[in-house]
């Protein structure tokens, strides 16, 4: 037993919970881009909202300021090898052969994900080390009924301190 409050007993009942896995994109001007991210939720069903947290230091957090707009892609169990490549740094070859389009908001939206959601940034908030996008969903859909993608399959959790 560690003792009440430690670091290694909070970050195992951290890495316990259930988190899903998804591709965040967007796109500004001619730059298109796409990460991993787990820290997403839905948060308000009227209007329907969604939370996503991106730490300052990713390359799509300015792109996302600056666009005002980003889509939440969302992975199938057998689309774990999309993970190493959007999650890796090496951000140049990161679509390459991915059939996608533009969504409403211009953010890519990936052909083969499960289900999308297309969203405007309407605030964003600095509580900790990521900074937390609410989006409001103004498009989405689902293209299959695979079973999504989470932190069990994926076998590993984010938490953050990268
Ligand atoms: C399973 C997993 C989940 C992740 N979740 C997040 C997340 O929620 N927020 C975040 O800022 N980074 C997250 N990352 C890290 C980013 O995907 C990674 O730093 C990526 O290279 C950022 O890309 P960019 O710099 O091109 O934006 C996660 C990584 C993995 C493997």
């Amino acid at each position: 037993m560690n003792p009440p409050g430690d670091k290694k007993s909070l970050y195992s009942a951290l890495s316990s919970m259930t988190t899903g896995i998804y591709i965040l994109t967007t796109s500004c001007e001619d730059i298109i881009n796409g990460m991993i991210v787990s820290w997403a939720t839905q948060i308000s069903y009227e209007p329907p909202l969604v939370l996503v947290a991106v730490h300052p230091k990713r390359y799509t957090h300015g792109l996302i300021l600056k666009s005002r707009s980003f889509a939440l892609n969302i992975l199938s169990t057998e689309q774990k090898y999309l993970v190493s490549r959007f999650k890796a740094p090496e951000i140049n070859n990161r679509f390459s052969g991915i059939k996608w389009r533009k969504g409403k908001t211009g953010s890519p939206i990936l052909n083969e994900c499960i289900a999308f959601l297309d969203c405007r940034l309407v605030d964003t908030y600095e509580p900790g080390n990521h900074t937390l996008f609410i989006g409001e969903i103004i498009d989405g859909d689902i293209n299959s009924n695979e079973k999504p993608l989470s932190n069990i399959e994926y076998g590993k959790s984010y938490l953050g301190n990268t």
